[in-house]
């Protein structure tokens, strides 16, 4: 699955959503300081990654080590949806 990080923390662009096939972007609007990708519907598609305006978005293999917790965070959101 793709994997948002960091950087769409307080910019919440939203591209990622836009171009998304399947629907599996979400956070909750007013509460969440950044959106989440349900790693259980994402179809590896690679759409959002070159959409987000500011990079905030990899593949799970690719998400850089220093940020490698928000592959747990993106998976958490939907744990108790
Ligand atoms: Fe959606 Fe494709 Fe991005 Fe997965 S890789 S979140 S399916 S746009
Ligand atoms: Fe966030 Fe980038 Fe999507 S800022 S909402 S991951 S387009």
């Amino acid at each position: 699955a793709y994997v948002i990080t960091e950087p769409c923390i307080d910019v919440q662009d939203q591209a990622c959503v836009e171009v998304c096939p399947v629907d599996c972007i979400h956070f909750d609007e007013g509460e969440d300081r950044m959106l989440y990708i349900n790693p259980d519907e994402c179809i590896d598609c690679g759409a959002c990654e070159p959409a987000c305006p500011v990079t905030a978005i990899f593949a799970e293999d690719d998400v850089p080590s220093d940020r490698a917790v928000f592959k747990e965070i993106n998976a958490l959101w939907y744990s108790d949806k």
